[in-house]
């Protein structure tokens, strides 16, 4: 239930992935001086009709009980709600989604960001066909990693399965997200 940030980025990820997506944007603005920390999923997926959505935020709202209705979503927006902020979602049918959820960092419940580079990190290796696009913002600054670059960077996508091509990823993340302040 307590999930930290980067665990909802595994979740709400995952919903995008089985939404078809192959384009998926992963943002967190951090703004410590703003007092909000907003945290987006946007995928070109294949969205959600408007019964699903009303479903898929408000799970117990339903008069359907044979149906099972996930988790995913309703832990992100109580995690949002308990740290005064909230969950919105806009997603059209054949277009794709967006999941924003806005915490208040004043806020005692404010999850931890957790280890946000090794889930943004373990994404792009084992979804190297999806163009992943993460950015990261704070007071201090504003980085974004494009993973067509890596794949440039790389080559090709097989060195992707290089476990230390994963290790390299990851802590070139978590390098840039230090350099502007983490948390
Ligand atoms: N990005 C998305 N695009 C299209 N449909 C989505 C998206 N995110 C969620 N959905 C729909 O909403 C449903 C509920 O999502 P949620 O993450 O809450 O639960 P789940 O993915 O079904 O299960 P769980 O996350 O608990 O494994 C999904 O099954 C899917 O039908
Ligand atoms: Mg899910």
């Amino acid at each position: 239930m307590l999930e930290d940030l980067s665990q909802h980025i595994l979740d709400i990820s995952e919903n995008s992935l089985g939404a078809g997506a192959t384009d998926i944007r992963i943002s967190i603005a951090n703004g410590e001086e703003t007092g909000v920390l907003v945290f987006e999923i946007e995928d070109n997926g294949r969205g959600m009709d408007p019964d699903l959505l009303r479903r898929v935020i408000d799970p117990f709202c339903t008069s359907r009980t044979t149906r099972r209705v996930g988790l995913g979503i309703p832990f992100l927006k109580q995690s949002a709600e308990l740290c005064g902020g909230g969950l919105e979602i806009r997603s059209e049918t054949g277009v794709g989604t967006l999941v924003r959820a806005r915490f208040r960092t004043d806020s005692i419940d404010l999850p931890p960001l957790g280890d946000v580079p090794a889930s943004v990190g373990m994404m792009l290796v084992l979804h190297p066909d999806i163009r992943w696009r993460f950015r990261y913002a704070t007071g201090h600054g504003d980085w974004t990693l494009d993973s067509r670059e890596i794949l440039e960077a790389l080559g090709d996508r097989e060195t992707l399965r290089d476990p230390s091509v994963a290790i390299w990823i990851r802590e070139y993340i978590r390098e840039n997200m230090n350099g502007i302040g983490s948390q």
